[in-house]
């Protein structure tokens, strides 16, 4: 086999400890696991004798050979040239490169494990043929988990390397479980990353009862995108003018209407009332479940899931976890408001844990919230863009550029709101400047946009950046509508009569009465 023709797709690294192999026999395994479709197979075993290696080695290579996939050796480049297989794996403490190629020479297999850029750049330069990039997440598999990456140190490496002619695996906690997201999530769109070639797994397979099928399951995974991919933005969505936009905001409005989509909302916040009260408003079937166990059976039912972090505590937090897995499962939209996130500590882990644990499909927050979800955010922010000020054309741009890019790593819709508020899917930047200052005045306006948005996208899920900008519109132009009202003396009368106008809104949409819509300011950057 030609070194170029190897496939990664679904790459087996095998552990003979008992805690993972139990009494089963590593050959059996491996041979079962081939059956189930595995397209590489590394043997790592950092216990056993030279003797009891290369006899093992010998005998996995008779079986790796009849079904015509490499097999690679675990640091140990002498068992290799002793049984005379397809190359090695080596890690960062083990032998170098250049004096791996020396031994084993131009046609064998090389892979190196990486974890950080300058570790790739040195892999990549010294000629490794592919990379194991890792850990992506904790494993017990690992005694040595120092580089835990995540999906986002994962894709930062992809970026690295996206013109560089290697393969590459990821390794690290990776189950079918997280195969299918990981695979999807790391690669950045629009070329400007790798994809990977596939995953490398330990335990997910070495410890399953049924090896063969968990390969083969395992293989489905890596190779179809997760469910929640099929209703990303398309790039001819994002194409589209505001005029374009605009047009479709009736249709949205309309769907929330006739469809009363459940709005699944997980917060802790003190606005029970005034949430409940919008969603009912704009449409939704509001219902708030805090039990992540449940959260299985509502993603069923055709809505979208608010997770807000109003409040956030371990038990919380899993439960977070639990039906953000549920409704990225059902392929159902989420929507994310990283409530403070930045602010404390345990916030911006929570944060990360969030975005790292799922796919978030709408992004929400305030300046600070957003930015703080950027790598490098923190520095936009410093350099002293104002979010209280109006903004001129050089801040526009600076956040404009800053979001964007947030976009592009997550794969998501970014709204961020303000004075002005911005929305991208990663290509053209949208804005909307209606609203009102009193929605800045009452607690838990922007925890209630999150439920419009909500709801829209949960009623129209195939055109989510049409979704997004509707939800906006509507929620801010109810605002104007309301505090122009001659019953409005302040705040606290804005509250009754701002539900009221989302609710007159919609209804007027549902009748084909379209005149809010002249109010409404979408623009965008150009
Ligand atoms: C993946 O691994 C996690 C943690 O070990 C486990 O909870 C989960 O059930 C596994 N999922 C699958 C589909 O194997
Ligand atoms: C969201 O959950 C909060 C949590 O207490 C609740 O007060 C609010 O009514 C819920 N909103 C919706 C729209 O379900
Ligand atoms: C964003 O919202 C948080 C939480 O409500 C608040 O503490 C923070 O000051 C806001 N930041 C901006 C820039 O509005
Ligand atoms: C799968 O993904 C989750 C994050 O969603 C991660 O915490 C976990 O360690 C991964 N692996 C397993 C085996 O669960």
């Amino acid at each position: 086999m030609r070194k170029e023709d190897v496939d990664h797709s679904l790459y087996l690294v095998t552990d003979s400890t008992p805690a993972i192999l139990g009494d089963k026999d590593i050959c059996a395994v491996v041979e079962a696991a081939l059956r189930g479709g595995v397209t590489c197979v590394q043997y790592r075993d950092k216990t056993s004798d030279t003797g009891a290696l290369v006899a093992t080695a010998r005998r996995l290579h008779a079986i790796t050979q009849r079904h015509d996939v490499p097999l690679l050796i675990n640091d140990r480049i002498d068992v290799a040239l002793a049984i005379g297989c397809e190359g090695v794996h080596i890690g960062q403490d083990d032998l170098d490169l250049s004096s791996a190629r020396k031994l084993l020479g131009p046609d064998a297999i090389i892979g190196v494990t990486v974890s950080n850029a300058e570790e790739t750049d040195v892999a990549c330069k010294g000629g490794a043929d592919y990379l194991g990039i890792g850990t992506v997440f904790a494993t017990p598999t690992k005694e040595n988990t120092k580089s835990i990456i995540g999906v986002d140190g994962l894709q930062q490496i992809l970026l690295q390397i996206a013109d560089e002619p290697i393969k590459t695996v990821c390794i690290g906690g990776i189950n079918a479980s997280n195969a299918s997201r990981v695979m999807w999530q790391s690669e950045a769109p629009g070329g400007k990353g790798k994809a990977l070639d596939g995953v490398a797994v330990v335990s997910a397979i070495m410890a399953a009862p049924d090896p063969e099928e968990a390969s083969w399951d395992l293989l489905r995974l890596v190779r179809s995108p997760p469910a929640f991919a099929r209703a990303a933005v398309t790039a001819e969505q994002q194409a589209r003018s505001p005029e374009d936009l605009l047009a479709l905001v009736p249709e949205v409005v309309r769907a929330v209407d006739a469809k009363k989509p459940l709005s699944h909302n997980m917060t802790n916040l003190v606005v029970q009332n005034f949430a409940a009260n919008v969603a009912l408003s704009v449409g939704a079937s509001p219902i708030m479940a805090n039990y992540g166990e449940e959260a299985r059976d509502l993603a069923m039912l055709g809505g979208a899931l608010v997770l807000n972090m109003g409040t956030v505590t371990p038990k919380g937090l899993e439960n977070y976890l639990k039906a953000l897995r549920a409704y990225n499962e059902a392929g159902r939209p989420v929507v994310f408001d990283p409530v403070g996130a930045g602010a404390t500590a345990v916030r911006r882990a929570a944060t990360k844990t969030i975005l790292g644990s799922g796919y978030i499909d709408v992004l929400k927050g305030n300046q600070s919230e957003i930015l703080s979800c950027i790598p490098g955010g923190a520095e936009v922010q410093q350099r002293g863009v104002d979010s209280s000020a109006p903004g001129n054309d050089a801040d526009r741009q600076k956040l404009g550029s800053a979001i964007r890019e947030l976009a592009v790593r997550r794969r998501n819709v970014v709204v961020m709101t303000g004075k002005t508020d911005y929305i991208t899917a990663g290509r053209a930047v949208f804005t909307v400047d209606n609203g009102h200052a009193y929605l800045g005045m009452v607690t838990g306006t922007g925890c209630c946009l999150g439920t419009t948005v909500s709801a829209m996208v949960a009623a129209y899920p195939d055109d989510k950046l049409a979704a997004v900008v509707a939800g906006l519109l509507l929620y801010s132009i109810a605002a104007e509508v309301a505090a122009e009202r001659e019953d409005v003396k302040g705040p606290g009368t804005f509250v009754p009569a701002f539900i009221d106008e989302l609710f007159n809104l919609r209804k007027a949409t549902a009748k084909g009465d379209l005149g809010w819509l002249e109010r409404a300011r979408l623009g965008v950057l150009p």
